[in-house]
């Protein structure tokens, strides 16, 4: 049995599979069990970000491992310590504090409790095509395909949905109920499709009219990945709630809810707690991901090569593709048509990026993505186009 085979037979059948094993990383760049080499655009959706094996971050992940890899948030940590001052400080001001647990949706569930919690109110509203994860309480908020959530009805009650960039819909839904809105700022799952200023500004005074909390996920728009630390700081619209995972450890499991003042005021000792959140190792390697985006310009790179990226894949002259969206590293090639054999086309030809909705092309390399890196997948990218 290869382990392809072994792949297929012993794990639950609820992934898609590629047909490539990867066995090793380096940068940029994944190679497979055949020693060929592939571009990684993808980062594991946005993990990776600041390259596999970056020899920096595994050498603090290497020092952390042999002195305390896990330790319960009952007793400090050092580390622990260090990377909530870091992180903290790093957010927004009206975030003063971090909570802490392993993944997108563990941050998510945590948004929807301390909401609860602040407000006394049950109602979460969430926005059409929006993901926020796929446990009960985060997937009620989900709705970017009904076959995730219908065969696991009932989800949880006192959820609405409302029409992302419209709000105007919010405005018809929201009320005294409304313990808080919660949205990406740019939706990643539904397509790579970026906020509006205007959007953002008005869903803030429409939460703020109805004393209602505003919940950012920057799970997938976080650390860096648009070109400042924090996506939802490009609109200067403030949060009481934000969500954080995938990327702060470039691959170690973290996840982070941070909160404003209002919320913290509410919680209680054991009002939300788990075994692994907060654990030195991913504290570790948080310390050094963040000292790594500073000192390389990480930021700015993702800007810079971002803009780059989209200019380039706007210039490709082909029928098929609808229109380029995204912000920094975050990028969305829609096509007039689905993309699964363009995606199988670009993986042949060494490029690997990532579906979003059916028809969109995905792109979110890691925050030290170069422009010659570019150039190589816009090169392949027109070869597939136009076969
Ligand atoms: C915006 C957003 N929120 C939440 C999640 C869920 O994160 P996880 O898969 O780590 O549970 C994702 C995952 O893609 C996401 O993009």
């Amino acid at each position: 049995m290869n382990h392809e085979e072994m792949e297929m037979n012993y794990i639950a059948p609820t992934y898609g599979k590629r047909g490539i094993t990867l066995v090793r990383g380096e940068g940029v760049y994944l190679y497979d069990d055949q020693g060929k080499k592939y571009l990684d655009c993808f980062s594991n959706v946005g993990v990776t970000i600041l390259g596999h094996a970056n020899p920096k971050i595994n050498d603090a992940i290497k020092n952390q491992i042999d002195k305390l890899m896990n330790l319960h948030q009952s007793f400090i940590s050092d580390i622990r310590a260090e990377y909530s001052k870091r992180i903290v400080e790093a957010a927004p001001d009206y975030l003063t504090r971090v909570f802490y647990c392993n993944s997108g949706t563990e941050s998510v569930e945590a948004a929807i409790k301390f909401a609860r919690a602040t407000t006394g109110r049950p109602e979460i509203i969430a926005t059409k095509m929006g993901y926020h994860g796929k446990t009960m309480g985060a997937l009620s908020l989900t709705k970017t395909a009904p076959k995730y959530n219908n065969a696991f009805m009932p989800l949880l009650e006192d959820v609405n949905h409302f029409s992302y960039n419209d709000a105007q819909s919010l405005k018809e839904i929201i009320s005294e109920k409304t313990a808080a809105v919660i949205l990406e700022p740019i939706q990643g799952e539904g397509g790579i499709k970026p906020a509006t200023k205007e959007f953002l500004e008005e869903v803030k005074k429409i939460c703020d009219e109805n004393g209602t909390l505003l919940i950012f996920d920057e799970v997938q728009t976080g650390m860096g990945r648009t070109g400042k630390l924090f996506a939802h700081t490009h609109f200067g619209v403030s949060c009481d709630i934000m969500c954080l995972a995938k990327g702060p450890a470039n691959g170690v499991p973290i996840g982070m809810t941070l909160i404003s003042d209002k919320v913290s005021e509410k919680l209680f000792k054991g009002a939300h707690t788990n075994t692994f959140g907060g654990n030195p190792l991913a504290c570790a390697a948080g310390l050094a991901v963040l000292d790594y985006i500073d000192e390389n310009k990480c930021l700015e790179n993702a800007e810079e090569v971002g803009n780059y990226f989209m200019e380039q894949i706007r210039a490709i002259d082909s029928p098929l593709i609808r229109e380029v969206r995204g912000m920094g590293l975050m990028i969305g090639l829609d096509l007039k048509t689905r993309a699964t054999k363009y995606l199988k086309a670009l993986q042949d030809e060494g490029i690997l990026a990532f579906p979003s909705v059916s028809t969109v092309i995905r792109f979110l390399p890691a925050l030290t993505f170069q422009k010659e890196h570019v150039d190589l997948v816009i090169e392949k990218l027109k070869k597939v186009l136009s076969e």
